[in-house]
Parts: C-alpha cells; structure tokens; sequence
C-alpha cells in the first residue's frame, strides 16, 4: 500500500544523517530548491508567434509548454510545476494541498527512512515485450493508409534532429567512425540514419526478442548501405546488466561516443532500482564528454493536461489517448506513476511511467552526467533568428525527406497533440578532471557555509554574554 506523507512527518525528525549519503539523501537535500508556484508562471508562456512558423502547425497552448528555453532548468519555474511529483521512494506522495502550505519542505527524514525494495516485480515489462514482438512490421503501402502516416514521419524527423544535434556535438568523429548505443533500438527503425553518420559500431539493444530479430534482419539485408559493425541484443534494460551482456558478445571493453533512447527511457521508471539499472545502462560505458540523448514523454504537459479535466481520467484525440487511470489527483509517486498509453495503430494500451525531469537531472548528475538539453518537441524544432528572433523549422529537408507533414504542408491538431506530448533530452558526461572540479566546488561552498554556522554560533555566544 502507498505510504502518504505529510510535510510535518517528513520534517519533525532529529536523527543524525548516516556518514555515507545514500541516493535517496542526496535527491531529498535537492528537493527544495522545487519550489511551487502559486500560478504557472508566466515565464512559461510561449506567444502565440512564437509556436506559429513555417510551414504552419497547430499552435499549442501557452500555459501548456512546461519548459521555457528562456530560464536555466535549474530555477525554471515550469519545471517544479510538477514538484508534487517529487517524493523520495517508490511508496511515498506527496500531497499537494501540504506541499502548497509549506513550498520548501525539508524531506531529510525521508530520506532517512531506507527504502523498500525496489522493483515492483510487476508484469509491466512482459507486457510491453510482448505488445512490441507482436507489432507487425508494415509494407510503405499500409503505412500511407494509416491514420498515423505523417505523425511517424514528424517523429522520425525529431529523432533525426537529435542525432544530427548530438553528432555535430562530436565533432569530425560525428561525421565518422563514432560508436554508438541504440537503447530500446526496436525494430531497427534507425538503423539507416544511423547509417548516414558512418559510425563505426553501432550496439542495439531491446527487450523484445522478436523485434532484435527483425532488426538484425535488416542490418543484414543492407550491406552496402550500412557498413558498421553492429551486434543485436536481447535484454531489459531496466535488470539486466548490460555489462554481461557485452561480455558474451565479445565486446567487453566498448566505449561509447553517443547512447540514443528513443521513446523508452520512461517503461524504466516503473521503480526506483529499474530506473537507476537503466540509467547506469545508459552510461557506464559512455566516454567521458559523450552523450546520452533522446526522447521522452514531458511528464509536465501530461500531468497539466490529466489535472485540467473536469471529469474521468483520460485525454486525447481520436489517434491517441493518455489514461491516468486510478491516478490520484493530488499526489503521485515519484517512481511508478502509471498511466496507459493508446497510439492509433503503434501502441495498445501500454501501461508507461512518467519521468519528473528534475529527478532524472539528480539522477544523472548522480552518474556524473550534466545536462546540456531539455525541450519540448514544439520548440526544439524549430530554430530561432537571433537578430529578428523569427522561428522556421529546423530542417524542412528532413522533415519532407520523413514525411512529418501531410499533403496541405501541416499536421491535423489531434496528430500534433501528441507532438506535443513529448520533449527531447540530451546528457554529456563529464570529464575526471570536471568532475574533480565540481566537488571542490561544493567543498568550497560547504566550507563557506560552515564558516558562517560558526561566526553566527559565536555572534551569539556573544551576545547570550553580554546580556
Ligand atoms: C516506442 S518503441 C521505440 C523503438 C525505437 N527506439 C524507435 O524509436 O523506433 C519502444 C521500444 O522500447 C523497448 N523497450 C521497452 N521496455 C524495455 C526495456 N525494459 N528494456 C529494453 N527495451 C525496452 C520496446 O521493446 C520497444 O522496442
């Protein structure tokens, strides 16, 4: 059963803090720096020009974009929007009417309270293998006749952005010989993107068995194209040590220059333990000043789009739906907030999880990671004229070259709903000598902070003397 806290139980605590910080401890001291709004902030707003471009797409609400390109995530107003999601297990909510009564709660007790096991040992991954090996692979044919058709292509179009982005920030080795991970690589999709970046080794991973098969199957079919090496494997990603899995294929020691995830990161953040195994997936081998991309749900748009009902617990349009199900309307844990995800004609029903973004931000700082990239889909795609601050698309070449747009040069509004359901990520590793650097830094600023304890002990040591 979930464990609901109050702000008073989490802060009436006098216990010492252990020596070693667990993950918990550190995620719960940065807590609260999330502080709630009373309103959304205005910061948030994007005009209605600015979402307006070339050529024209359906315009998203202003209070609906979450994350504001403007503010440093850190103090980004929309990001702690959904601080209510913040607790520090998998058992543990926060109720929004407490948090709104105190907005910097001090969670440290919780922190201190060890949690519970971490996976949820549900049947969630079984059912998201299961839906995935089931998916049949379309002929061109079918897929024009799907009522999907242009919104894969916008899709295929953001994921092609994205790895242009995080190769060009490579360098000449973006342009060859990387080595790179595909993270929940599916059924090959972006095999030949891949493809065009002449990497030297590319390293696909999933957890369905069928859908290796069938990637396996076209890596093979286009010698010619695609040239790099690539090994296929078949793993959770949420429980499994990929390092094992490395060793059996012969390539102990890979090190890659990109991880790309693609639409999965969120089936790991059913618990806190799958979360953590995926994420380390993600960057155990990754060099130091590589990086670790990709595509999410924007958990903000989701929750703001659920908590704007008047009634029920599903939203959508008639391609897709998002359904909180059970979802308590004021609290929801931090790992393993539910909902069901239904996309005309590509997903069935899946159960996912949300991903709170600044939670992930720790985590990956936890892993040595910065984050250099956090955007809803409806900006990052477009790029900004700095001297007349007019917005196009990125790149229309790409963008017709996937098909994102229908025959009148747009996307019909309940296909860009689910556009708009969606941000990209990036994470760059950070170098020893960055990482080194940074912990002077906080030595420095704990010292600082001590220092000033101390004066104050003494000013009224001082002071109780005198008087
Ligand atoms: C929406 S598809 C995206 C596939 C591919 N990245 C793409 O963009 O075309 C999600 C993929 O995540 C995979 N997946 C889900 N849970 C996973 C897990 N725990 N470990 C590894 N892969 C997983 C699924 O099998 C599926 O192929």
């Amino acid at each position: 059963m979930k464990r609901t806290s109050t702000v008073a139980d989490l802060t009436n605590s006098t216990d010492e803090a252990p020596k070693k910080k667990s993950f918990l401890e550190q995620v719960s001291e940065k807590l609260p720096r999330f502080k709630i709004p009373k309103k959304t902030s205005k910061n948030c707003s994007k005009t209605a020009e600015s979402t307006n471009s070339l050529p024209s797409l359906p315009e998203i609400e202003p209070s609906e974009h979450p994350i504001n390109n403007d503010t440093p995530l850190e103090s980004s107003p929309c990001v702690s929007d959904t601080s209510q999601l913040l607790s520090s297990d998998n058992n543990q909510t926060i109720q929004l009417s407490e948090v709104r009564e105190q907005p910097s709660p001090d969670l440290k007790t919780a922190a201190q309270t060890p949690p519970p096991p971490t996976d949820n040992q549900g049947d969630n991954a079984a059912l998201a293998r299961q839906h995935y090996n089931e998916l049949k692979e379309v002929s061109l044919a079918k897929r024009h006749e799907s009522k999907i058709f242009n919104l894969r292509g916008f899709n295929n179009y953001v994921k092609s952005l994205t790895m242009n982005d995080f190769l060009a920030r490579l360098g000449p080795l973006g342009k060859r010989g990387a080595t790179i991970l595909d993270l929940g690589c599916g059924k090959g999709g972006d095999l030949r993107k891949w493809g065009l970046a002449k990497p030297a080794h590319v390293v696909c991973v999933d957890i369905a068995d069928v859908s290796i098969e069938q990637c396996r199957n076209r890596y093979r079919e286009r010698p010619t194209e695609l040239t790099y090496k690539a090994n296929f494997i078949v793993a959770d990603c949420t429980r499994v040590d990929l390092d094992d899995k490395y060793v059996e294929e012969n390539i102990p020691d890979v090190e890659f220059d990109l991880v790309s995830c693609q639409f999965v990161l969120h089936y790991g953040f059913e618990s806190q333990g799958q979360a953590k195994r995926m994420i380390k997936n993600a960057v155990s081998h990754l060099k130091p000043g590589c990086f670790f991309f990709g595509t999410i749900p924007n958990s903000n748009y989701l929750v703001k789009k659920y908590l704007s009902l008047s009634e029920g617990s599903r939203f959508g349009s008639d391609v897709y739906y998002v359904d909180f199900l059970e979802a308590n309307r004021t609290s929801f844990p931090v790992f393993g907030a539910k909902y069901v995800f239904y996309l005309d004609g590509a997903v069935k029903e899946l159960p996912e999880f949300l991903i709170h973004f600044p939670l992930l931000k720790s985590m990956m700082e936890d892993e040595g990671c910065e984050c250099v990239l956090a955007e809803p889909f409806t900006d990052y795609i477009y790029r900004t004229d700095p001297s007349t601050g007019e917005r196009t698309l990125k790149d229309v070449e790409v963008l017709s070259r996937t098909r994102g747009l229908n025959d009148q040069g747009t996307l019909p509004e309940s296909e860009w709903e689910v556009v708009a359901c969606y941000m990209v990520f990036g994470f760059r590793k950070l170098t020893d000598e960055e990482r080194e650097q940074r912990r002077d830094r906080k030595r420095r600023k704990l010292e600082h902070a001590q220092n000033i304890i101390k004066m104050l002990t003494k000013f009224t040591t001082l002071t109780y003397n005198y008087f």
